[in-house]
């Protein structure tokens, strides 16, 4: 028996797999035709969500799938993920019966387990989707993890070729916000741009680096694609000359465990709040974020309503690549 393909992280994915999904998801967009009729795909959610839940539902839908939706305190049972222990605590059912026993009923299975942010060598190891992986039989999707966001990932870069379709300048700018949040959009954002080949500059203040494997993963996929990958804590000179702004927030991993002072890190810049004096820097770029965003926060109202934001259409491109991870969870080519 094969291993069952799973997305896990956006570095595992090589350059084949990668321009498959891209080219998948836009033969895919718009299509309503039962090209998984019969096929049942199973979500578990430890974290709240609006489009990664309700692309695949409707992903589903129009592809003739069948989709099962679980909330983790939403009347699933509390699940337990590390090895060894004795569950004489809250948790109810361990992810090697839970998911091995879903695998029994569906055909391919997604997992949204944010980081903890209390141990980083634990997020580090992304361990609640390694453990899924493990008791999964059937192709495992993570739906965002403490490491990656795949699909939020393949959905940007596929906007980018969308909106600006060649070689550019693509700034992955952190941005403030009330309280430390996680890296893994940062993570799959800078890798995705990194695989497309973009000359992509993360810039941050400075205690808010990315982790270090990414970054190293990350600028050898640019190299290979003819681009470059920097880091900067200068946002200005970031700016200059970029097509693309990509603001997104997180935490201090130095902060990890006191959410205190991760709240007072995250609050200290405020002048990293992406303007229109920052967009202005820019050569014209088209402002991105993933989505749920902070308005007068992260991003000013006049950005974000204005003609540089495309962030609805990339809500929108989830639906696309959405549909064609299912498919080649599925082993159906469109
Ligand atoms: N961007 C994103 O994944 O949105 P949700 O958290 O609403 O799914």
């Amino acid at each position: 028996m094969t291993d069952p393909w799973h997305l896990l992280d956006l570095r595992s994915v090589n350059q084949p797999i990668w321009e498959h999904l891209l080219e998948q998801a836009e033969v895919l967009t718009d299509r309503r035709d039962p090209l998984l009729a019969g096929k049942r795909f199973g979500m578990v959610f430890f974290n709240p969500s609006l489009r990664t839940r309700t692309a695949f539902e409707v992903a589903c839908a129009d592809l003739g799938a069948h989709a099962v939706h679980l909330q983790v305190g939403g009347g699933l049972w509390s699940l337990e993920h590390r090895d060894g222990v004795v569950m004489d605590g809250p948790h109810a059912e361990h992810v090697r019966e839970g998911f091995g026993a879903l695998s029994r009923m569906v055909d391919g299975l997604g997992l949204r387990a944010f980081a903890g942010m209390q141990d980083i060598a634990e997020d580090a190891r992304d361990d609640v989707l390694r453990a899924a992986a493990e008791a999964s039989t059937v192709p495992l999707l993570s739906l965002e993890s403490a490491m990656c966001h795949p699909h939020q990932g393949l959905a940007d870069a596929l906007t980018v070729r969308r909106k600006i379709g060649e070689r550019a300048k693509v700034v992955v700018t952190w941005a403030p916000h009330i309280k430390p949040l996680p890296l893994a959009v940062a993570h799959a954002a800078t890798t995705a741009f990194a695989q497309e080949g973009h000359d992509v500059v993360v810039a941050h203040p400075a205690g808010f680096e990315l982790e270090a494997g990414v970054l190293a993963d990350a600028a050898r996929m640019a190299k290979r694609g003819g681009g470059s990958l920097t880091t900067t804590n200068d946002r200005d000179a970031a700016l200059e000359g970029a097509r693309v702004v990509y603001a997104k927030s997180w935490g201090a991993t130095g902060h990890y465990g006191d959410a205190e002072a991760g709240a007072r890190a995250v609050q200290s810049h405020p002048d990293w709040l992406v303007d229109p004096a920052a967009m202005a820097r820019t050569d014209a770029a088209i402002f991105m974020h993933c989505l749920p965003v902070r308005r007068g926060v992260v991003v000013a109202d006049e950005v974000l309503d204005g003609p540089a934001s495309v962030v609805l259409d990339q809500a929108a491109a989830r639906l696309d690549v959405q549909k064609a991870t299912l498919c080649r969870a599925m082993g159906v080519t469109a």
